[in-house]
């Protein structure tokens, strides 16, 4: 059964991605060879984007999160808008990311389960006044509340929790899937990896520029570009 087939007949597809959703948007990935996490790093990302760096090294959080992680400027690319699109049609039931870019719903999905949160949500741990994305990448230093306290980005950092209504919205969206279409992601994060086993539904695909472990347990597998291949349906 070709890709376009699968997507004819399911009328409740989950879309689970990863950041290689958003590289067509100019948006560098982790892992690939040119990702965030590769290259030569004094300390490594993995340690600086950890919740006890950010408590202990704020300032140096800032610096290294405002150069990687906030592109404002990158626009939704040919995939965002197709599942978008899809969801409008009432063809897909739910956009499960790992992504913190805010992409899906620029490009207009509502039911998006952002498992490792948004750089969009920023917020005092004082007095929990919200700050917008553009707030933190204007500021100096450690941004400041005007209460005084530090301002945190509501991203989910290496040994944090998981927001639990997210984990339950998007788990029930996979167990309720008639299709799930896995992309752009390596699937090497857990938990948000493992919620792809509650899938019981018909087709599973997977659309990924390289390998990943999962590739023997998905009924179809693209190895190519996903804005192309969504694009071109
Ligand atoms: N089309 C299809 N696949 C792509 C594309 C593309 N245009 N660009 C990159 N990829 C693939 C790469 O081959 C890679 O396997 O996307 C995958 C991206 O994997 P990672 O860089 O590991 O990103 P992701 O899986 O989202 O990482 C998960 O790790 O550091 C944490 O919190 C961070 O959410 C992130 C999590």
């Amino acid at each position: 059964m070709t890709l376009k087939e699968m997507i004819g007949e399911s009328n409740r597809i989950v879309f689970f991605g990863g950041a290689g959703v958003s590289t067509e948007s100019g948006i560098p990935d982790f892992r690939s060879a040119d990702g965030i996490y590769s290259g030569k790093h004094t300390i490594p990302p993995e340690v600086i984007l950890s919740a006890d760096f950010f408590y202990s090294r704020t300032e140096e959080f800032y610096q290294f999160y405002r150069e990687k992680m906030l592109c404002l400027s990158a626009k939704p690319n040919a995939a965002h808008s197709k599942l978008a699109e899809w969801e409008k049609a009432g063809k897909l039931i739910g956009v499960v990311t790992q992504n913190i870019d805010g992409l899906h719903q620029s490009a207009g999905s509502q039911k998006v389960f952002e498992l490792h949160g948004s750089v969009h949500r920023n917020y005092c741990l004082r007095c929990k006044k919200q700050y917008s994305a553009e707030f933190i990448l204007n500021s100096d230093g450690v941004p400041r509340c005007t209460c005084g306290g530090i301002i945190k980005p509501d991203v989910v950092l290496y040994g944090e929790p998981l927001d639990g209504d997210t984990i339950e919205g998007a788990v029930n969206a996979i167990q309720s899937a008639d299709m799930l279409l896995i992309a752009g992601t390596s699937l090497s994060v857990y938990p948000a990896a493992g919620f792809v086993r509650y899938f019981k539904g018909k087709h599973s695909v997977l659309i990924n520029r390289d390998e990943t472990p999962y590739d023997h347990e998905c009924e179809l597998v693209v190895h190519g570009k996903l804005g192309e291949v969504l694009g071109n349906l």
